[in-house]
């Protein structure tokens, strides 16, 4: 399993596709956006098949099988309870993080963010104007941990919201449980809500702690967004939920939401969630796996060459977080020293504060590709 992949070089894969624009050359392994180099799997590919026998692609809302396949699969693997009614389909993550942002704060409102993360975070909060309070998480010698002390400082009364990832890209964290009660008892204290942006739960390697599932009154101030975009890669099928436990907030949500008729998605998107969590259990047993073991191999290589790169093995994910701040290079040298060798990576201060000096790799590659790029890597 996982040994080798299919082709995307000629397909509409945004990776290799926006490589010339985004490197000035074709020839690098596309390591950058977050999907990965493996088939979507055969359940998942079965179920769109068998959709298609049906002549008829109408309109069409989601079914409540496939809610509760989600619901199911959340409880089963998270211990979080959902209800159907607390759920909304939405196209994606980044579309229900907006609609967050909208619903739950004004023009001019601060929102947390705990940097070094996901960008998009951060352009979602000034495209909607409001003001981005960073967070920054505290790193030492390669471990994160939130920094609680900066965050009661900086809170004032027009914080009103903390987008939280959950586990956290890019740094890998899986927080734990007392670190996440911590953090909601402050957001409590000041009336702020949490938007959990949880969509690499299901590639943790160690528990997860969904953040609504700490309490019926943690439960009450969150908004947790969940997608098996990530995990089963089909991130091209537009399809999540965001869930609202809470029935006052979720009146005021579903104002905005209906405003922009968001609400019915792609007739095929909705067979492929619904097989995803259905019959993923195996599948993504032996995803976490294969993925390991890239890590794991990655590692030993960079330690056996002593080489200047060094990276903390993430506890989700497959996404790298390179400590690249021996090289001494400035951010755009560090790209171009990737390029060099044939490898198109994130560069880490996209993602905010405390990324200068780091790189994002994704290693959700097949085994064939991955020789690749532990031999491109080596050589930096
Ligand atoms: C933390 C996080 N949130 C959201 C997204 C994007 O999700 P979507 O494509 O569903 O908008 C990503 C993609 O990399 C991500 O890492």
């Amino acid at each position: 399993m996982f040994e080798t992949s299919a082709n995307r070089e000629n397909s509409n894969a945004e990776k290799y596709q926006a490589r010339e624009r985004l490197f000035r050359t074709k020839d690098v392994l596309p390591l950058w956006v977050a999907d990965m180099d493996i088939d979507t799997p055969t359940f998942v590919l079965d179920a769109v098949k068998k959709r298609l026998e049906h002549p008829i692609l109408g309109y069409e809302e989601m079914p409540n099988s496939a809610f509760q396949a989600q619901i199911n699969w959340m409880k089963k693997h998270h211990g979080l309870e959902l209800k159907r009614e607390e759920m909304f389909f939405s196209p994606s993550v980044l579309t229900s993080l907006n609609l967050a942002i909208q619903a739950f704060s004004n023009e001019g409102d601060e929102i947390l963010i705990q940097t070094p993360v996901y960008p998009a975070f951060s352009s979602s909060i000034r495209n909607n104007k409001r003001t981005v309070l960073e967070n920054p998480l505290k790193e030492n010698n390669g471990d994160y941990s939130f920094d609680f002390e900066d965050l009661k400082e900086k809170i004032s009364p027009k914080t009103k919201l903390l987008i939280l990832c959950s586990p956290h890209n890019p740094v890998g964290r899986v927080w734990r449980k007392e670190e996440l009660l911590k953090l909601a008892e402050i957001c409590l204290k000041h009336n702020i809500k949490i938007i959990a942006d949880e969509i690499h739960c299901d590639l943790a390697f160690t528990k997860h702690t969904p953040f609504a599932s700490l309490s019926k009154e943690i439960a009450g101030q969150t908004i947790t967004l969940l997608s098996p975009a990530k995990t089963f890669n089909l991130s091209g099928m537009s399809i999540s939920t965001i869930c609202i436990i809470n029935e006052q907030m979720r009146k005021i949500f579903t104002s905005h939401y209906k405003a922009i008729h968001v609400g019915e998605g792609n007739t095929l998107s909705y067979v492929a969630f619904e097989a995803a969590y259905s019959h993923g259990e195996t599948w993504v047993n032996e995803l976490k796996k294969h993925l390991q073991e890239n890590i794991d191999e990655l590692d030993f290589l960079l330690r056996e060459k002593h080489s200047k790169i060094k990276f903390k093995k993430p506890e989700a994910t497959f996404l790298l977080w390179l400590d690249c701040r021996a090289l001494n290079l400035n951010d755009n040298a560090l790209n171009q020293h990737f390029i060099a060798a044939k490898v198109g990576l994130n560069t880490g201060h996209s993602f905010g504060t405390g990324g200068t000096g780091f790189m994002r790799l994704n290693i959700g590659v097949s085994k064939d590709i991955f020789k690749k790029v532990s031999k491109n890597i080596l050589i930096i």
